[in-house]
């Protein structure tokens, strides 16, 4: 199979994705069509232009410079159509790419800008937008709670707070995100249980930029169910022992991490590794806009650089499945397991 033929396969392939971000799911051609169709500010108004100031390229990776794309988008919303239909692309985008089953995580701060729009109007326009598009591609899409370290701990509550006592039906997950450099999560962990009472499942952003330490923490004091990427707990043997036993997925993402500096390229990629240990994990996105890639170019890169054969990857679906957060797991099993059996 040639390249362009391997990437037409792999679209085709059913997937999973448990680690995207809404806020990085929104392309350059979105954003151009968005701003002409409803107004906002860009730094450029055409899609070449955009690019660089949302996009990451290869040779300058970094932690800092990949968390910097996502201020564009945080100033950008101008109004409630244009929350909706990027959240309406998004799932779109996913559901072409042959995505089957999304956890899509988002934080309601980050699209409420500063006060120009209440969490509260920011979720329901979010969540309506979401399962229309998920029922007009046939995706089963989750949503995923994200409160970001960055946006300071007295937000961070009021969402917790805030979500904790909605319906079923709107969220069922809570992840931390942001930089794990600069804001250590410990002072989030008490807004952790009081969203696992509520019946949310926890992921937390770990061992990316920061090493195993992290991971160990999200672990002992977050009961994370899942880490999202953890990538840096191979630098611990004793981590991967805990996750191993736990039985705790990694959500790893492998040209995110070359993006954030985090690994110098996918062919060095510890996946294998931590597979071999026996350390449940998934390949998934994280942010496809501002990494240019989809889930099906992920899978080329998994087959090309690091050798994965097609059952492996059948494999790396249904072990996702297993640790997926949708709240009725057989239902979610008997719609999908079959694709990868
Ligand atoms: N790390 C931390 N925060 C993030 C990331 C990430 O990879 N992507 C979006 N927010
Ligand atoms: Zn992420």
């Amino acid at each position: 199979m040639d390249k362009k033929e391997l990437f037409e396969h792999m679209r085709a392939f059913p997937k999973v994705d448990l680690h995207r971000h809404l806020e990085g799911s929104i392309s350059a051609e979105t954003l151009v069509r968005i701003a002409s169709k409803y107004g906002g500010t860009l730094p450029a108004y055409t899609v070449e232009k955009l690019r660089p100031h949302i996009q990451m390229d290869s040779e300058s990776p970094g932690f800092s410079t990949f968390l910097q794309k996502f201020k564009v988008y945080r100033g950008f919303y101008p109004c409630r159509e244009a929350i909706e239909d990027v959240a309406y692309t998004a799932v779109m985008d996913a559901a072409l790419d042959n995505v089957r089953y999304l956890e899509l995580r988002y934080s309601p701060s980050h699209f409420a800008g500063l006060n120009k729009f209440k969490e509260c109007e920011v979720i329901e326009w979010i969540s309506a937008a979401v399962k229309e598009s998920a029922s007009d591609f046939n995706i089963i899409v989750v949503p995923i709670l994200t409160i970001s370290r960055d946006y300071g701990l007295e937000l961070a509550r009021n969402t917790v707070r805030y979500v904790s006592q909605l319906p079923h039906g709107y969220f069922y997950g809570l992840d931390i995100a942001g930089d794990e450099v600069v804001n250590s999560a410990k002072p989030f962990s008490d807004l952790f249980a009081v969203a696992k009472k509520a019946g949310l499942n926890l992921t937390i952003h770990a061992g990316e930029a920061c090493g195993p330490k992290n991971v160990l923490e999200a672990v002992i004091d977050f009961n994370a169910d899942r880490i999202g990427h953890g990538v840096r707990s191979i630098e611990d043997q004793e981590v991967i022992a805990l996750l191993r036993e736990r039985r705790i997925l990694l959500e790893l993402c492998l040209t995110s991490n070359v993006h954030t500096g985090v690994i110098a390229s996918v062919d060095v990629h510890p996946i294998r590794r931590i597979m071999d240990a026996g350390v449940p994990i998934s390949i998934n996105t994280d942010d496809p806009a501002i990494s240019a890639i989809t889930l099906s170019g992920e899978y080329v890169e998994a087959v090309t650089k690091l050798g994965f054969t097609e059952s492996e990857l059948k494999a790396i679906n249904l072990q996702a499945l297993e640790h997926a957060f949708h709240p009725d797991k057989e239902y979610l099993k008997r719609q999908l397991a079959h694709l990868w059996q």
